[in-house]
């Protein structure tokens, strides 16, 4: 049996990228492993947040967390916030990185892109992820491509401080999706689907009604040649439509060019309404039980004791070895 973490920031709501390259994994992976399925809050404070809208997002993922499948008798769901050892870990950690290693994630390049001033917290976030890791002795690691320089990151620390101090962490491996998992977005197919894009119908939300899912979907962006192929390079829209089609009716994607050979994109695009709609509707109404219950405040606080036992295991070993405290 593995121990398995990832995390999933508490901003806006999750979309159909976030299901299928990161959760519907954590879904698969829990009926075998030991899982840790984390509301990352800390991360998130990195940008500004609003901190009523905070708190009501942590719930939302969590929520979010059961309704596609995750059972809290099979992995620990949990806010980061709750559980100190990350905050503690973390500073270990960042006494450990190097500011040049940390210059070179893209993600924080992007991120600071335009800005006179960038928060630390920003620099310092991918040592706060190592933190997550490293804390549960994780041995594998599901997230999406984006994420491959901080999971090198984490390994890098691991081996580091393992090297200085002693054998301390497990090295832990990240399990990344497949090329062709990654979800584009509809108005642009050469950028990924993403939670903070500004067009709304750049994406389809967990939590997205019909009406808007078809608005998305009709209005997504194809190319005039008519014949539906898959081909990534030269017809980025319709192999992203016949990603998304594959992903949530189980069908190849040559089984579905068959299937739609001699049509046009209008009649593709019309079933995946409706394909992609069944797919979210039992989510939905597992959502809309889940999120205001008391089951949800229990699974977390129940989630944070193991979490936290885990952690303190992890923080006293980590101690002795650096000769912190008593
Ligand atoms: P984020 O939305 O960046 O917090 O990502 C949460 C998880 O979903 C990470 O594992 C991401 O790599 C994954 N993810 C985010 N966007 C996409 C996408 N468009 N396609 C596939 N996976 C994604
Ligand atoms: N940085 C990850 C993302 O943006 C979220 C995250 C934080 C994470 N801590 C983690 C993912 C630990 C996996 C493991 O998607």
């Amino acid at each position: 049996m593995k121990r398995i973490f990832s995390g999933v920031q508490p901003t806006g709501n999750l979309h159909i990228g976030n299901y299928l390259g990161a959760l519907r994994q954590f879904v698969d992976l829990q009926e075998e492993n030991e899982c840790f399925y984390c509301v990352v809050d800390m991360h998130s404070i990195t940008v500004p947040q609003d901190p009523k809208l905070l708190r009501s997002h942590i719930l939302d993922i969590a929520a979010l967390y059961m309704a596609v499948g995750l059972d809290p008798k099979k992995a620990t769901i949990f806010v980061q916030s709750q559980v100190s050892g990350h905050a503690e870990l973390n500073w270990i950690l960042t006494c450990n990185a190097y500011t040049g290693e940390l210059s070179r994630m893209t993600q924080f390049k992007q991120k600071s892109q335009n800005k006179e001033s960038a928060p630390a917290g920003l620099f310092c976030y991918p040592i706060l992820m190592a933190a997550d890791i490293l804390l549960y002795d994780a041995d594998i690691v599901p997230v999406g491509n984006d994420q491959k320089q901080h999971i090198e990151l984490t390994r890098d620390l691991a081996i580091r401080i393992n090297n200085k101090y002693g054998d301390t962490f497990v090295v832990p491996e990240g399990r990344f999706l497949k090329a062709g998992a990654r979800v584009m977005a509809l108005d642009d197919p050469t950028a990924k689907m993403s939670k903070s894009a500004p067009n709304e119908m750049s994406r389809i939300g967990l939590l997205d009604e019909p009406s808007k899912i078809k608005k998305a979907i009709m209005r997504a962006t194809t190319d005039s040649e008519g014949v539906i192929r898959f081909d990534i390079e030269n017809k980025p829209g319709i192999s992203n439509l016949l990603n998304i089609y594959s992903a949530f009716s189980g069908k190849s994607v040559e089984e579905i060019e068959a299937q739609y050979e001699g049509q046009g994109y209008g009649s593709l695009k019309k079933d995946l309404v409706e394909i992609t709609v069944d797919a979210l509707t039992p989510i939905q109404q597992r959502f809309k039980e889940i999120r205001g219950s008391q089951l949800l405040t229990d699974t977390l606080n129940e989630g944070a004791a193991r979490a936290d036992a885990v952690a303190k295991k992890t923080m006293a070993r980590v101690k002795e070895r650096f000769g912190l405290g008593l």
